[in-house]
């Protein structure tokens, strides 16, 4: 019993390591700054385009709207102009992705209870890297689904296969 335990905790004590360090971006993009000093809106970025499911991460072109201007010299900023004029996306580690055989839409989330970025994202607007601060496993889509007394039939978030 005892080992299991030491076991179980070591293994969360990894998850909080590995998972808990932002990985290195290839642009230090900073939320903190850009949210929580230019205020911008999340929405102006993350535009959640129909069909709703995915936010989507902004393209370089739309930085340089004011990137043009602001900070010109910078090496990280000529890298960032480098992929607009080429029209190429920049290679930003993902930190949230589930696999494509789950259904999950962000519109029907943000419709729902669960309106907030910050309850399964957290405190975005005060961290200069991300970082998965939420697990997104089955087992934690179903903890919030049970609470809020949704849906946890299997078809719910597979299709129907035959
Ligand atoms: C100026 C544009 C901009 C704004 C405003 C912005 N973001 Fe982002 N966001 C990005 C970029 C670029 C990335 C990819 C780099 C990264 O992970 O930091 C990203 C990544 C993310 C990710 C991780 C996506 C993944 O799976 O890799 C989350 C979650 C996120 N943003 C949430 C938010 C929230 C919540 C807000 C508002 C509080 C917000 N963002 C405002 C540009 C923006
Ligand atoms: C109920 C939980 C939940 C809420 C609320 C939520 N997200 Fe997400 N988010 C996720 C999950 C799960 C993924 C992975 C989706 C995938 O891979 O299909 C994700 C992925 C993302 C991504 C990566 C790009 C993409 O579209 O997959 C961004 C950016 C993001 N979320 C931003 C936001 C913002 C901004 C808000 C608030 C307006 C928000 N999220 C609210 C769970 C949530
Ligand atoms: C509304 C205007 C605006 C937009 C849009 C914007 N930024 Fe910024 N960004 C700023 C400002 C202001 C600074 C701070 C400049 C300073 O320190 O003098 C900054 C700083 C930065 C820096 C630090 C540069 C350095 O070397 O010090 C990076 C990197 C950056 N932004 C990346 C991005 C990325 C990537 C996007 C698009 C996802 C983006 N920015 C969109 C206004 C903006
Ligand atoms: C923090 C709580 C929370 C988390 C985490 C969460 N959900 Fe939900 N989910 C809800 C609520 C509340 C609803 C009901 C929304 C409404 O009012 O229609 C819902 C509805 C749904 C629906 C039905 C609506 C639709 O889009 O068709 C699906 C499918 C779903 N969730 C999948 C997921 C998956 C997959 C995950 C994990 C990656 C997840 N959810 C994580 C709270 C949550
Ligand atoms: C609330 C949403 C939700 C419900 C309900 C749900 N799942 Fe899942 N399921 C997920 C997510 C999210 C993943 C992907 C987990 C990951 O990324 O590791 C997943 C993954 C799986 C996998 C693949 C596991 C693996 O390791 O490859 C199987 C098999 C599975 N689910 C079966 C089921 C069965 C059987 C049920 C009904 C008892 C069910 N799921 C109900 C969200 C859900």
């Amino acid at each position: 019993m005892r080992t299991v335990v030491l076991v179980l905790g070591l293994a969360m004590a990894a998850w909080i390591l590995v998972a808990q360090t932002p990985p290195e971006q290839p642009i230090p993009y900073s939320h903190k700054h850009h949210v929580g000093t230019v205020k911008l809106q999340c929405k102006f970025c993350h535009e959640n385009k129909e069909p709703g499911e995915l936010m989507g991460i902004p393209a370089a072109g739309k930085c340089m709207g004011c990137h043009k201007s602001i900070k010109a010299d910078s090496p990280h900023i000529q890298r960032l102009a480098g992929f607009a004029e080429s029209n190429r996306p920049v290679p930003w580690k993902r930190i949230y992705q589930i696999p494509a055989y789950v259904f999950f839409s962000h519109q029907t989330h943000l419709q729902g209870a669960v309106n907030k970025c910050a309850d399964c994202h957290g405190a975005v607007e005060t961290r200069d890297a991300l970082f998965k601060e939420f697990p997104t496993n089955m087992g934690s889509c179903m903890e919030c689904h049970q609470k809020k007394k949704v849906s946890n039939d299997c078809t719910f978030c597979h299709e129907q296969r035959n």
